[in-house]
């Protein structure tokens, strides 16, 4: 374990730099959601604890360190790709693993050239997992083509994105499937060093990962032709942000980079590194053993594949569940999430907060990345929190812009500034003050700024929420704004 900090001047970028991950309770959206319907939800002593934002129990909301639960985890496919293992937690082990076909595709690559193996990954159509969709089979051909001899395989292991808790169930019961993945990986694009890049709120995940390291080093997987390191985040949700994340593990102040050169080209340490989610990286065993085109057909239009989608306490089965893609959203909300357990949904949110949100009226929309950004939303990470008629949409919007605000990374002004401004006049609106016409032209005119300048998608994705917000709850905000 390599704590990334260095001293004062990174080291205060961080929010539990030198912290103990226990007495902490959670201020993700799924509790702000869970509160929202249950006001007294937090023990007075409870919330006395100081906040944290997401701890990965979104299922069990509102959460805190101490929060014992475990989810549900099923597979809602045939042929499960991500959740093998996961959902019966009978993969953790090596042997394990081994005797259910793992590490078949390591060997498989190794078999063969680098090129066949980038080859795969493009047949397959895998888009990445962590937010943006990026064609996989693109960022691996880019790596692969660039010149160097140095080259680095990094997983984001940071899932900041309220509601979702995928990343942390893969890593904590299929632990070796990730090793699996990122030694494929390696050998594709020709790296002898990786690292996983982990958030602090996983200890579970840690531990496990641990393990499985010194499973394989010992197996001789690792530690020969390629080996791991895993490096613990600090507590920064733009450490998600595949720059900010390298910085980070350079021990820099990790302000987001500007772009281009892109990550392939000059990554970890200048040199050509290829980043991807740990969900995206799950997949990609089960591509090498079984080909790209068993891949590719499954799923639908420009989303093949599977998906994991994570649901927030206010389902009725909250839980962990992977799905095809084309899947339509009523089926997951309804059938499999068993509806909300409240009252009828007013709203739900995928892969935020910085998404737009998914109004009822839009829930015949299937599973797609296209398709959800048609109706405003996204498929983000894969987390979905559901908010119901209990939600007040003012106190929502200014809860999203106090997380923003607290996690700039202060690189562009109009974000570190802007979110600032905003949150103090959604605050305003949220606690009964009506804005008048100066504020809400102001209010406009931030948020344009946002979507036009931010350097990262943290600045343009919280103009995006509150967008939503104004085209889909203006009639209820409308007591708010002049
Ligand atoms: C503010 C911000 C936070 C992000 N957080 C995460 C994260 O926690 N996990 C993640 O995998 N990607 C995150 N991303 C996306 C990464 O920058 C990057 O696109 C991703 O790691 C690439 O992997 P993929 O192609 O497999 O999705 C974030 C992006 C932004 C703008
Ligand atoms: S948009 Fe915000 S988080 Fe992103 S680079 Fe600019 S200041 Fe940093």
């Amino acid at each position: 374990m390599k704590p990334p900090t260095t001293g004062p001047e990174v080291d205060s970028f961080y929010h539990l730099a030198d912290v103990e991950m226990t007495h902490r309770r959670c201020r993700g959206l799924a509790c702000f959601a869970a509160q929202a319907q249950d006001r007294a939800g937090w023990s007075a002593a409870l919330a006395q604890w100081p906040p944290v934002y997401c701890l990965g129990k979104c299922y069990a909301a509102p959460a805190s360190t101490e929060t014992p639960q475990e989810p549900i985890v099923e597979a809602h496919c045939s042929d499960p790709i991500i959740l093998d293992g996961v959902a019966d937690n009978s993969m953790r082990s090596l042997a394990d693993y081994r005797s259910r076909g793992g590490y078949s595709g390591l060997d498989r690559a190794l078999a063969g050239p680098p090129d066949a193996v980038v080859r795969e990954v493009e047949v397959s159509q895998l888009r990445g997992r962590g937010g943006a969709g990026f064609p996989a089979g693109k960022k691996w051909r880019a790596v692969y083509d660039a010149p160097g001899e140095t080259k680095y395989v990094v997983a984001n292991a940071d899932e900041g994105d309220h509601g979702s808790y995928i990343d942390r169930f893969i890593m904590e019961r299929t632990p070796h499937r990730l090793i699996e993945a990122m030694a494929i990986s390696a050998h594709a694009i020709g790296a002898l060093h990786g690292y996983i890049y982990l958030r602090k709120e996983y200890p579970a995940a840690y531990d496990s990962l641990l393990v499985a390291l010194d499973e394989a080093r010992a197996a001789g997987i690792l530690g020969t032709h390629f080996d791991l390191e895993i490096v613990i985040g600090q507590g920064s949700y733009v450490c998600g942000e595949e720059t900010s994340l390298l910085n980070s593990i350079e021990h820099r102040r990790p302000e987001v980079r500007a772009r281009p050169p892109f990550p392939t080209a000059e990554g970890l340490f200048g040199k050509p590194t290829l980043v991807n989610n740990v969900e995206t990286l799950a997949s990609v065993p089960w591509i090498i053993r079984y080909g790209g085109a068993a891949y590719a057909a499954r799923g639908f239009s420009k989303s093949r594949g599977t998906k994991a989608i994570s649901m927030s306490s206010l389902f009725n089965r909250p839980g962990l569940y992977e799905v095809e893609f084309g899947v339509p959203l009523r089926t997951i909300i309804e059938d499999i999430g068993g509806g909300l357990r409240t009252t009828a949904p007013k709203a739900i949110i995928i892969g935020g907060p910085l998404a737009g949100l998914i109004h009822p009226r839009e829930f015949d929309t299937p599973l797609g990345f296209e398709e959800l950004q048609a109706v405003g939303g996204s498929v983000g990470h894969g987390g979905m929190v559901a908010f119901d008629q209990n939600t007040n949409m003012a106190e929502l919007l200014a809860h999203v812009f106090t997380f923003g605000a607290i996690e700039s990374c202060g690189k562009c002004t109009p974000c570190r500034l802007g979110s600032r401004r905003l949150e103090s006049l959604f605050r305003k609106a949220a606690n009964g003050e009506r804005l008048d016409a100066a504020e809400t032209a102001e209010v406009r005119a931030l948020l344009d700024t946002l979507i036009q300048t931010s350097l990262c998608g943290h600045g343009s994705g919280l103009a995006v929420f509150a967008n939503s917000m104004f085209a889909k709850y203006g009639e209820e905000l409308s007591s708010c704004f002049a």
